[in-house]
């Protein structure tokens, strides 16, 4: 069996990311590939019970570490019980955020200082990083402005902080990509889904092997 492959989605809020997660599970999966989606905060039960505390408008304020630290804890479970084991039985992970939100939300946005979030992940994570991290970019006014109109009557918890955090989220993602240009992969998530979609795999089959396309 083909090793897994571990590919994760970030932007802000209403980029798009699940939208192109769909449309990227059918297309690998209509090339016969063995596809899981998965979500962070959640992925597990108990992440699912954090997910709520982390997004609940009724929590209110929470300190920053309190943030990261439940982030951490429902990765720990995420990365153990759902993401190592689907990749080492040679399945394609679309992961929904992952590593790169605490370092955006929690590091850039809230102030934490971004190389002690890498340093606590690099003491108690297994050191997993994904091959591909698709970086939709739109900016934050229009992807809130999405968010808004995308069906749900109200923003969650972090949704609803003030622009200027979300302009710190966007920033802070564009200098984690700078960093780390192997890595990531920009996408404009403005315009036509399906044109958005042809873009990221493109730029996937370009940097890794999708069994069945053009190597
Ligand atoms: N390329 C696009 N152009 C316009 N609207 C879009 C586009 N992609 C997604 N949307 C819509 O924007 C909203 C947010 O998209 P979603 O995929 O849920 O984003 P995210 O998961 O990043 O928050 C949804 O209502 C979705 O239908
Ligand atoms: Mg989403």
């Amino acid at each position: 069996m083909a090793k897994g492959c571990f590919i994760t989605f970030e932007g802000p809020e209403g980029s798009g990311k699940t939208t192109q997660i769909a449309m990227l599970r059918d297309f690998l999966a209509s090339r016969g590939l063995e596809v899981i989606t998965t979500r962070e905060p959640g992925g597990t039960p108990a992440g699912d019970r954090i997910r709520s505390v982390l997004l609940g408008n009724e929590i209110g304020c929470l300190e920053p570490e309190t943030e990261l630290f439940l982030m951490l804890a429902q990765r720990t479970e995420h990365l153990r019980k759902v993401i190592l084991p689907a990749v080492s039985q040679g399945k394609f992970v679309l992961c929904d955020r992952y590593f790169d939100s605490s370092m955006a939300y929690q590091g850039f946005a809230r102030g934490l200082d971004p190389q002690k979030i890498r340093d606590i992940h690099a003491q108690f994570l297994p050191g997993f990083l994904p091959e591909c991290t698709v970086l939709l970019q739109i900016a934050p006014e229009q992807g809130l402005e999405r968010a808004r109109h995308g069906g749900r009557k109200q923003h969650d918890r972090i949704e609803s902080e003030a622009l200027d955090f979300h302009r710190r989220v966007f920033d802070g993602y564009n200098s984690l990509a700078r960093n780390e240009p192997e890595r990531f992969l920009l996408v404009q998530a403005d315009g036509d889904p399906l044109q958005i979609s042809h873009k990221i795999i493109a730029g996937l089959e370009k940097r890794i092997p999708v069994p069945g396309g053009k190597e």
